[in-house]
Formats: C-alpha cells, sequence, structure tokens
C-alpha cells in the first residue's frame, strides 16, 4: 500500500477530467484500509472514497487523501435449491460480477449488464436499468466508518433505498466506505421483461430457450445502440435523472406537447428527462470541448479536453432551458465535485 502525492485521476473518472488527488492510494483489503486508516497523520485528513468513477464530475483538483477500493472477490455465501447468496468485495467491477452470474445461469442482475463502474457504489445510487434496481437483489452490506472505524451492517431497510438514492448519498454521505456486499439471485429462469424495448427484442424468439446470458448480450446490444461507450467518449451515463412529476404538470405539459412520453407506476409518474432536452434541441449539440450525445440527450459528454467546469456550465443551460420551457426543476444524478 503506497501512499502517493499528486496522482493525476484522469485514468479513474469515466469523463476523462484530469485533476490532480493530493494523495492517492489503493486499498485491497479491509486489513490494508484499517492500517491506512490508523496512520496518525492521516487521521485528521479529509477522505473521499473512489470506485470506478463512472458517477461522478471533478470540477477541482481533489485536496484530500483519495483511497481507490480494490477490494475484491465473489465467493458462494449461501445456497438453496432455487437462490444463491453471494458476497461480493466493493471494489470488483459491476458488470465483470453481472457476467460471473449469467456465466452461472443465474438471474436478478442480467438487466444490468454493462452499467460502468464498480459493485460498491451499486447500493449508493441504487443503479437501475431495463426494469431493474439494485435493490431488487440487495440482502446486505459492510461499511466502515472512516473517522472512529467501527464496523456496522445495513439491511434493505436501512439503505433506504429509492430512485437513485439511498441514505448514503444523504445523512451518510461521505462518512463511510462499503467494503463487501451480499445479493441474493435466482437459480430459476425469472425473467424482468417489463422494458419495451426488451421485449420488442425478444419477441420473435422462444423464450423457453433463453437464459440470463441471452438476455444479458441483449441488454448490451441495447445499451451500445444509444449509448455511448465510456472507454472512448467521456461520459457518466445519465446526467440528469427523469423528473417524477403530478398529474397537473403532466396535463399543463401535454396542453403544447400532447406526444409527451410519461412512465407511471402505483407509486408516481415520471417523465424522460432526454425527451425533455431533445425537444429543445440540444441533442447532438456541441461547444468547444463538451457536448450531448447525439443518440440521447440524457448524456453530457467530453469530447477530449473539456473541463469539468464547462460540462456543469452547460447543464446549468440545459436545466435553465427546461425550467423556462416545461417549468421543470431536473436533478443531476452524477455527483458534482
Ligand atoms: N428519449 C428521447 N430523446 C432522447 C433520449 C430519450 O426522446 O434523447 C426518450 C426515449 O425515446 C424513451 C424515453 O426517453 O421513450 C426513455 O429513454 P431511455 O429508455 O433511454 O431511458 P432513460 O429514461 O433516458 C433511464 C435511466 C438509465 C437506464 C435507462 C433504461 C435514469 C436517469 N436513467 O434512462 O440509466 O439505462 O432508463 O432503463 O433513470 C444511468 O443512470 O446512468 C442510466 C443510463
Amino acid at each position: 500500500m503506497k501512499i502517493i502525492n499528486s496522482k493525476s485521476l484522469v485514468e479513474h473518472n469515466t469523463f476523462k477530467i484530469n485533476i490532480n488527488a493530493k494523495l492517492f492510494v489503493t486499498i485491497k483489503s479491509e486489513d490494508e484500509l484499517f492500517s491506512l486508516l490508523n496512520q496518525k497523520r492521516l487521521q485528521q485528513k479529509n477522505k473521499f472514497i473512489l470506485g470506478g468513477g463512472s458517477n461522478i464530475l471533478f470540477t477541482k483538483n481533489m485536496n484530500c487523501l483519495v483511497i481507490h477500493n480494490q477490494i475484491k472477490g465473489i465467493k458462494v455465501d449461501k445456497e438453496t435449491d432455487s437462490t444463491i447468496t453471494l458476497s461480493i468485495g466493493a471494489g470488483e467491477c459491476w458488470d465483470n460480477v453481472v457476467q460471473w452470474t449469467t456465466d452461472r445461469n443465474l438471474y436478478g442482475i442480467e438487466n444490468l449488464s454493462l452499467i460502468p463502474g464498480y459493485i460498491g457504489a451499486a447500493p449508493i445510487q441504487n443503479i437501475g436499468a431495463y426494469g431493474v434496481e439494485f435493490q431488487d437483489v440487495f440482502v446486505k452490506l459492510k461499511a466502515i466508518n472512516l473517522k472512529s472505524k467501527e464496523i456496522y451492517y445495513f439491511n434493505k431497510l436501512d439503505c433506504q433505498f429509492g430512485y437513485r438514492d439511498s441514505i448514503f448519498k444523504n445523512s451518510l454521505k461521505g462518512k463511510l466506505i462499503i467494503t463487501n456486499i451480499k445479493i441474493k439471485l435466482s437459480k430459476k429462469k425469472r425473467f424482468i421483461l417489463s422494458y419495451k424495448a426488451l421485449q420488442n427484442k425478444i419477441r420473435n424468439l422462444d423464450i423457453k430457450q433463453l437464459n440470463s446470458q441471452d438476455i444479458r448480450q441483449i441488454i448490451i446490444n441495447i445499451r451500445n445502440s444509444k449509448l455511448p461507450n465510456p472507454k472512448a467518449i467521456g461520459n457518466a451515463g445519465s446526467f440528469f435523472k427523469n423528473p417524477i412529476v403530478n398529474n397537473k404538470t403532466v396535463k399543463s405539459i401535454q396542453k403544447s406537447h400532447p406526444q409527451l412520453p410519461i412512465f407511471q407506476s402505483k407509486e408516481e409518474i415520471k417523465i424522460p428527462a432526454g425527451w425533455l432536452i431533445e425537444q429543445l434541441k440540444w441533442k447532438g449539440y456541441k461547444e468547444k470541448e463538451c457536448g450531448i450525445y447525439h443518440k440521447h440527450s440524457l448524456v453530457l459528454i467530453n469530447h477530449g479536453n473539456a473541463t469539468g467546469q464547462e460540462i456543469v456550465n452547460l447543464s446549468q443551460r440545459i436545466k435553465e432551458d427546461v425550467l423556462k420551457e416545461f417549468n421543470i426543476k431536473l436533478e443531476e444524478e452524477v455527483l458534482i465535485l
């Protein structure tokens, strides 16, 4: 475990913003973490936990100790005839975990294929896509308080999961490092096919012949058809959350935009922020080194050497436009630092 001075984080954030961490360290085990937290000279230093850096926009240098979580390992914790519980190091890449499970014909997270980032970040923002949210498979997590070094265990209720939300983004923000996560998957076939594009792709296939690997491949194809690969183009997926609105707002927007798409569940109505932004002609917009992806308006991109602040400035203009036209205040999904 080596503490590095002034390290560029350009390879540690999918937006590819070139800023420096004042101090940077990689930890590969809980023992390494404890020995780090016990170092007297580091005890008063602010600490920031970095996973895959796929939901962050850096706007300035990180004047603190950045701890890169590389605690890995996927183990079977419990198994019954129909389910399996896995215990996973928080530094595992999320998509490697998905592939591990689909290689073994397990069901539960195949719809979440190709989401960038580490599994340690999955509960923080309750990642979700194509009809599945992380909370649907979550069992328990282990976390360590960065100051007191106390160990905590959180069950599903403790996490206070919401849409792209949890207690770790709110009252516990920045206080803990998640080291291990347990998820429960099904050994029996169980498809979640509520997402229209997924239904369309399997319409002509014999569903009895499909397995979780097939669904994973279809999801990968859907994502590749509309979302940029962060290895090729700097981005952090959806920049904003889809706004949750009431019936009155829907009716008022429909007066001028009758084709407004809505996603209605028992609890709430969401409208796709990407659609709102596209109506305002931002799709494919480019300005200096940043812009909006030409196939999806919810994805802000770094064409090369954009600064975090340039991307924030662009996002502010989009927000103002949406507020002016639709009277909706968009909220960032990405963490701006
Ligand atoms: N749409 C447009 N124009 C656009 C983009 C989207 O009209 O430029 C419309 C689409 O036609 C569609 C609707 O908006 O009717 C929804 O689009 P899409 O299915 O692509 O999903 P989304 O609501 O934009 C959410 C998640 C994604 C997740 C997808 C699929 C949020 C903030 N984003 O996006 O998650 O992959 O659903 O389930 O909830 C992420 O969090 O980074 C992310 C990519």
